[in-house]
């Protein structure tokens, strides 16, 4: 079990506590779209993905600019703080597809990650949650594995069951893809319709979004709601086909 929850294992929030809602490095808001009742913040770097966040979300207010600056400056202004930093430099795609199997160049871990773990644990006093890819090694904090992602928190989130739809496919140990799935194809499975948009790789935005269901899921736990959870499928999108690894590898997003 991870360090982060034996401590604070049951500091579940009422409902009314958890209100003023810091969404980082938000993207096309994947893991937001099924809040309600939250006023929420979003950062997001890439003025473009900014945009269509606010556009989907008019309600939220949206701040492109650096979400790690956004963190040290802001936390204590939220009672919930959901953050996403970028996961390319920790990703089994790069280290395995693209070190190993491509030749790229070796890189640091991008160590925002784990900056941003600490600080929340030790300076903010709401709910948080920190969520990153599963990495290529050990990780230096213990994380919560949910689906394709790992979880760091400070509440507890409980293991949901993960309903695998192959939606990206699948890699054969030689690196032929068996079946990736289009932009239309991961909408229709998010339930986030990018069509009105002019924005190039729509199909990595929609890759990197979390799913609806456990953004919802770690939303409630945070507030400490009990709902059913038979009553949730759950999209398991682990299985990665290369074009998504090697797109991630670039340094993308
Ligand atoms: C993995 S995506 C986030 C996915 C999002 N949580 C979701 O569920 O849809 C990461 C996002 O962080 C943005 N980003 C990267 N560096 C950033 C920074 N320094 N500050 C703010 N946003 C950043 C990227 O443009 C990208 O949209």
């Amino acid at each position: 079990m991870a360090d982060s929850q034996d401590q604070t294992t049951l500091k579940a929030l009422d409902n009314q506590a958890v209100t003023r809602v810091l969404n980082l490095y938000a993207g096309i808001g994947g893991n937001r779209k099924l809040w309600e009742n939250v006023e929420v913040t979003a950062v997001e770097i890439n003025p473009e993905i900014a945009a269509i966040y606010q556009d989907m979300y008019p309600n939220d207010r949206v701040i492109v600019g650096d979400a790690h600056q956004y963190l040290l400056e802001h936390y204590a202004e939220f009672d919930f703080i959901w953050s996403s930093p970028p996961c390319p430099t920790h990703s089994r795609a790069r280290y395995g597809l693209g070190f190993h199997g491509k030749g790229y160049d070796a890189v640091y871990p991008d160590m925002r990650l784990y900056q941003e773990i600490l600080l929340l644990k030790h300076h903010f006093e709401g709910a948080w949650v920190v969520e990153n890819v599963q990495a290529y090694y050990e990780p230096l904090i213990t994380p919560i594995p949910l689906g394709r992602h790992w979880y760091w928190a400070n509440f507890r989130i409980e293991n949901i069951k993960v309903r695998s739809t192959g939606i990206s496919g699948a890699v054969t140990s030689s690196g032929k893809v068996l079946h990736a799935k289009s932009p239309a194809e991961l909408s229709s499975q998010l339930g986030i319709d990018l069509s009105p948009y002019k924005i190039t790789n729509k199909r990595l935005l929609l890759r990197n979004a979390v799913e609806p269901e456990v953004g919802f899921h770690i939303l409630s736990a945070a507030q400490g709601t009990h709902y059913n959870t038979e009553g949730i499928e759950l999209v398991a999108m682990d299985l990665f086909s290369s074009t998504d690894l090697l797109e991630s590898a670039k340094g993308g997003i």
